[in-house]
């Protein structure tokens, strides 16, 4: 069976802008109403400046203004498939501390709880919000 979020974490990997790495990824998001946002990390010649295929994702779809996100597939090419950075771990536990991560590469797949991937996270009761 076909699985839209698989298929769109891989297609937009395909766009990552990732010269510097050649670590080429992609990210999709499904949201709460089953609309999926998507990403690619985009490198930079001043290679701090990098931006993650998830976080691209999240401010594409916080740009919708979709929040409540349910899934996300990140699409690279390690083996085995890689977790989230801890940076965006942090990012998407902002929409979704119950969220489904999965990540896949070409011929595997692999697949967390976000709360495992990130216990004890900060988040926005912890200001008080
Ligand atoms: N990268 C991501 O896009 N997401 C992650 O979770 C891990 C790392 C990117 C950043 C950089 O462009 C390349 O992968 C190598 O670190």
């Amino acid at each position: 069976m076909g699985d839209a979020l698989i298929d769109a974490a891989r297609a937009v990997q395909l766009k990552a802008y990732a010269p510097y790495s050649r670590f080429y990824v992609g990210a999709a998001i499904e949201v709460e109403d089953g609309r999926i946002f998507t990403g690619c990390n985009v490198e930079n010649a001043s290679y701090g400046l990098t931006s993650c295929a998830e976080r691209v994702a999240v401010g594409n779809a916080v740009a919708a203004g979709a929040r409540k996100f349910r899934r996300v597939v990140v699409a690279t090419d390690a083996h085995p498939p890689s977790p989230p950075c801890g940076a965006c771990r942090q990012l998407l536990s902002e929409f979704g501390n119950d969220l489904i991560v999965e990540s896949v590469s070409p011929k595997e797949s692999r697949s967390w709880r976000l709360s495992e991937l990130l216990p004890l996270s900060f988040g926005p009761e912890d200001l008080g919000r």
